[in-house]
C-alpha cells in the first residue's frame, strides 16, 4: 500500500516541535484537552480541524476508544501513522466542502488556525461545521491574539509588523475580536468564550504559571527561529539585526511581564 504525502521539511519539523510543546502546554494550563461536553458513546466522531502533527486528534483517540477521532489537514502527520483503529487522518482543504455528510459529527475541535485563514474565509468555515455536526454537537475553537500583551518596545515592533502583514495576507489581525459574532451569526447558540493568560518569561511568582512561561517563551523563540527567512525577507532585516531583534524581545519579555492571551469559544448547534 502507498504511504499517503506527508511533510518532512526541516521547517515543518521544527514546526511540528512548536506546536507539540504548544499542545502540552495548553494541555496543562487548561487541565484538560477539550472543555466541550461531547458525545463518548460508541459511534460518536470528533474532527481535529487542522490538525498539524495531530497529537491532539491522537491523545483524544486513546482516551475515548469508542469514539472515531478524524484530523483534517491539508497535509497528513507523518508520526501518527501507526495509531489506534479509532483515528484516521484525513487529507483535504478545510476551506472547500468537507468530505462528509450532514448532521454526522459529535464533536469539532480546531486550534491555532488564525494565521491560516483569510478573514473572508472564516464565515464559510464556521458554516461548514454547522452543517456537519449533529444538532446539540458543539465546537471548540482556540485561537490566541496575534499581538502580545505588555510588550517592551521591540516586541511592539514584531506586532505593529504582523498587523501589516495581515492586511496584506487578508488575515484578520483582531480575528479574537471579531469570532464571537461569526459564531453567533453562524446559528451556533451557548456561546461561551474563555480566555486564558500564558506568561512569557520566568517572571510570574506562582510557580505552575512561571513553568508554563518558560515553555511558552522557548515556544516563542522557536516560532521566531523558524520564521527568520520569512521576517528578514518581509521585513527587510539583515540576518545579525533579527538575530538581535529576537534576543531583545526574549530579554523584554521578563523585564515587561509580557504574556499570550488565549482564547477559547465553545459552541453548540441547536437542538
Ligand atoms: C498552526 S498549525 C496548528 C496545528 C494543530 N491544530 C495544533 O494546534 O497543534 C495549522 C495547521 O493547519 C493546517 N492548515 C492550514 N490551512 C489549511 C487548510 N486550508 N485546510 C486544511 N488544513 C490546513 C496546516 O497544514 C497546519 O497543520
Amino acid at each position: 500500500m502507498t504511504r499517503p504525502p506527508t511533510i518532512f521539511s526541516d521547517f515543518d519539523f521544527k514546526e511540528f516541535d512548536r506546536w507539540q510543546r504548544q499542545h502540552y502546554l495548553l494541555k496543562s494550563a487548561r487541565k484538560a484537552n477539550a472543555w466541550a461536553s461531547f458525545n463518548t458513546t460508541k459511534g460518536a466522531v470528533i474532527i481535529d480541524v487542522g490538525t498539524g502533527n495531530g497529537i491532539w486528534a491522537l491523545e483524544m483517540a486513546n482516551q475515548y476508544p469508542n469514539v472515531q477521532v478524524l484530523g483534517l489537514d491539508r497535509v497528513l502527520p507523518n508520526d501518527q501513522q501507526n495509531g489506534p483503529e479509532n483515528l484516521r487522518f484525513v487529507q483535504c482543504d478545510v476551506t472547500e466542502a468537507w468530505p462528509m455528510g450532514d448532521n454526522a459529527v459529535d464533536f469539532i475541535f480546531q486550534r491555532s488556525m488564525g494565521d491560516a485563514m483569510k478573514q473572508e474565509q472564516w464565515g464559510p468555515l464556521l458554516k461548514e461545521m454547522y452543517r456537519v455536526l449533529k444538532p446539540g454537537g458543539y465546537i471548540e475553537l482556540i485561537e490566541n491574539d496575534f499581538w502580545r500583551h505588555n510588550p517592551g518596545p521591540v516586541q511592539q515592533a514584531f506586532d505593529a509588523f504582523i498587523q501589516e502583514q495581515c492586511k496584506v495576507t487578508g488575515v484578520d489581525f483582531q480575528l479574537t475580536d471579531s469570532l464571537d459574532t461569526l459564531v453567533n451569526e453562524t446559528g451556533f447558540d451557548q456561546v461561551d468564550k474563555k480566555t486564558m493568560d500564558i506568561p512569557l518569561g520566568e517572571w510570574p511568582a506562582d510557580q505552575e504559571l512561571k513553568q508554563f512561561g518558560f515553555i511558552n517563551k522557548e515556544a516563542h523563540k522557536a516560532l521566531l527561529k523558524n520564521y527568520k527567512d520569512f521576517y528578514v525577507k518581509q521585513w527587510g532585516l539583515s540576518s545579525a539585526d533579527f538575530d538581535l531583534a529576537v534576543q531583545e524581545v526574549l530579554e523584554e519579555f521578563d523585564e515587561h511581564h509580557s504574556f499570550t492571551r488565549f482564547h477559547c469559544w465553545v459552541a453548540r448547534k441547536p437542538l
